[in-house]
């Protein structure tokens, strides 16, 4: 953690036109700034930065918020990556509270290891465009291939002579600890002859992470012969994850945001050649299958990923592995087939990017589509792998359950029900099946790991829902968290003609005293702290929170975004076909929560106005005690009734 003292140097340096100045281009206008927006392609500028309120705001896609908010926007950032990134800038030393030994080796291992690199990236671009092995055989290799001088520097290409000891001598020259150079795979120690090095007339690629430093390599061989592998990477250590990086994502970050998709491809020199050309929005995987961590890396900037392989190569199937991973997560997988054993590097040198460009527009395919297509080919007349087919479709489609997706599943349902020429209704219990299926799993193991306290009633089935045995214990809890779960969805819809759904909730809940009513104080500071921000103009969501630098509140709102959000069973027996979405029920769940809070306050009225009746000392102020107890019995039943046609979970 870092330490308070820190973070308070740190804000007290911040300055908000430097800080967003060093990535948008600002000019003064009036007391304000003015640049184009780097969140959305536009022409004129509408991106505005007040240096008096410490805040950005765009008029034209109305992303807003403070410098730490802009940095964790732009560059993806957590919350501390956004404070190192200050710190570094202003030159404020970090302190660190509670670093195990443990730990602050790693860190030290890991800045070594930075260190390391950056000098072996120098090191192998001097070697490739300053000696004269550099430019007889690397050199003019790379520009055999369409590899201009602009690309290779953008990249930090570079090249490692043959002779086998020169980056070693360098290394232990500059006197780099001979243990980190070993951890880094530039040199290996051979015992018979000491220190040499790994990458032996090899191009070199240089691999980045999310800021442009160097985590390690990837070096090819130039002429291909089957006793060298083609590729030798820099093997696992503390920098270099492989399950974590994606080859390009430095160089490709800022486009993938603008086009709102990412592309896909195998090698590294599909990536540079693409970029080139242009296309800027690329990745590469190196082949293998992706990893949730890779996923989520593409998730930062995009839903709309666009794998580009070649047709016939091992890549694809290694592709179409890691994709139900990707549908869980919520991202659109679309593919394309690059023909003729040609790959993206070859076929876009051939073709040029005009026409490059178009072949992947008309030829994306849908992913899920696709995949039928080909398991459908597979299967000729053969019934029973058809209806295996239709099982495993089912279990596919059964992994998109984000709520905010339930339109996409069912138009999926409809169009692959077509494709297989089946009935709808019946792909659709199916999909249901898998679904329960799962989330009936999930809250058993959920349940048994994380609830010990939970006892499950007499007469209640083992079997029980997680959220019915929750209702059960805490529905106070299970409305409050709804409530804070409509204004984090919601809250900026409009109401009605005056209000947003924000403000609405906001004015009923102070007019009713009903935050008062609420027992999880966590739940309070997030509606509250949602009240201040909404206040100051910014528009507030559930993602505003997930960065919270208070651990406990981000967790809560991933929780409270991430619970079962399926409409409740019942609402299924009411509406025959179309079953509503959340968003359809959005006015019905604002209106619940609000109505729940009030019959809690209600009854605690009752309560409270039943032991004052009992010490009455009058007639007259038990009439009055009396009164007022009917009263709110009335109300109580009005609440009720109204909560019963809208049915909350
Ligand atoms: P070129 O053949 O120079 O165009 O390179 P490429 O990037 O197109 O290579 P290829 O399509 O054969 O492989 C795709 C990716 O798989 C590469 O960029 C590497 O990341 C990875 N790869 C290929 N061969 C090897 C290998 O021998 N070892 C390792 N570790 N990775 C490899
Ligand atoms: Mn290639």
């Amino acid at each position: 953690m870092i330490s308070q003292e820190t973070i308070q140097q740190i804000l007290s340096r911040i300055d908000i036109i430097d800080i967003v100045g060093s990535f948008v281009k600002l000019k003064k206008r009036g007391v304000n700034y003015l640049g184009l927006c780097p969140f959305h392609n536009e022409k004129s500028p509408s991106f505005t930065v007040s240096p008096t309120k410490e805040i950005y705001k765009c008029f034209g896609c109305g992303k807003s918020g403070n410098s730490i908010g802009f940095l964790m926007e732009l560059e993806k950032y957590s919350y501390v990556e956004a404070l190192k990134w200050l710190a570094n800038k202003y030159n404020v030393e970090i302190e660190e509270t509670e670093v195990s030994p443990e730990v602050k080796l790693t860190q030290q291992t890991a800045d070594s290891l930075y260190i390391i690199n950056s000098f072996a990236q120098k090191y192998f671009s001097d070697s490739l465009f300053n000696t004269e092995e550099g430019q007889d055989v690397a050199m003019s290799y790379l520009k055999e291939r369409g590899f201009r001088e602009e690309i290779i520097r953008k990249f930090q290409i570079g090249y490692n002579l043959s002779g086998g000891k020169s980056l070693a001598t360098a290394a232990t020259a500059a006197q780099y600890n001979p243990e980190n150079l070993k951890k880094s795979g530039l040199i290996v120690n051979r015992d018979d002859r000491g220190m040499l090095d790994n990458y032996r007339g090899r191009i070199i690629f240089p691999i980045h992470n999310q800021s442009g430093k160097v985590l390690g390599f990837g070096a090819r061989v130039i002429k291909t012969n089957d006793k060298a592998p083609k590729y030798i990477n820099t093997p696992e250590n503390e920098i270099y994850v492989k399950s974590k990086i994606l080859y390009g994502s430095y160089f490709a970050r800022m486009a993938i945001d603008k086009a709102d998709e990412c592309l896909l491809v195998e090698g590294y020199t599909d990536v540079v050649s693409l970029h080139q050309a242009g296309v800027e929005n690329v990745v590469a995987s190196g082949g293998t299958s992706l990893t949730p961590d890779q996923l989520r890396l593409i998730k930062k900037y995009t839903n709309n990923l666009t794998i580009i392989y070649d047709g016939d190569g091992a890549g694809v199937k290694a592709a179409l592995r890691g994709m139900d991973l990707a549908l869980e997560e919520g991202l659109n997988v679309r593919l394309v087939l690059i023909p003729d054993k040609e790959d993206p590097d070859s076929y876009v040198n051939k073709v040029g990017a005009e026409a490059f460009r178009e072949f992947v527009r008309v030829n994306k395919k849908d992913f899920i589509l696709f995949q039928l297509e080909v398991s459908l080919k597979d299967a000729g007349n053969d019934s029973s792998q058809k209806s295996q087919i239709v099982n495993q479709i089912a279990e596919t489609l059964s992994k998109i359950t984000k709520t905010e997706e339930f339109t996409r599943r069912q138009d999926y349902i409809k169009q692959v029900s077509e494709i297989l020429k089946i009935e709808e209704s019946g792909l659709n219990n199916l999909v249901n099946k898998f679904i329960r299926d799962k989330v009936t799993k999930d809250e058993q193991r959920s349940f048994r790991s994380e609830q010990p306290a939970l006892v499950i009633p007499d007469g209640m089935p083992e079997e029980t829902p997680m959220d019915e045995v929750l209702n059960l214990f805490n529905r106070d809890e299970m409305n409050e968290r709804a409530m804070v779960r409509s204004l984090l969805e919601f809250g900026v819809k409009k109401w009605n003609e005056e209000q947003s759904v924000a403000e609405y909730l906001f004015t009923q809940i102070a007019e009713n005293e009903l935050d008062k009513m609420m027992e999880n104080k966590e739940l309070v500071n997030i509606y509250e702290l949602y009240k201040t921000w909404y206040n100051e103009g910014l528009n507030p969501n559930a993602k505003s929170f997930l960065y919270h630098e208070d651990p406990s509140i981000n967790h809560l709102v991933i929780t409270i975004m991430d619970s079962n959000t399926e409409i409740s069973p019942k609402w299924k027996e009411h509406f025959e076909g179309h079953i509503p979405t959340r968003e359809d029920l959005f006015r019905e769940e604002v209106t619940s929560t609000l109505n729940y809070l009030k019959l809690r306050k209600i009854k605690k009225l009752i309560e409270e106005n039943q032991r004052e009746l009992e010490h009455a000392t009058n007639q007259d102020e038990q009439m009055l005690f009396l009164q007022t107890h009917q009263h709110l019995k009335q109300m109580e039943i009005d609440l009720t009734r109204q909560l019963g046609t809208v049915i909350i979970k």
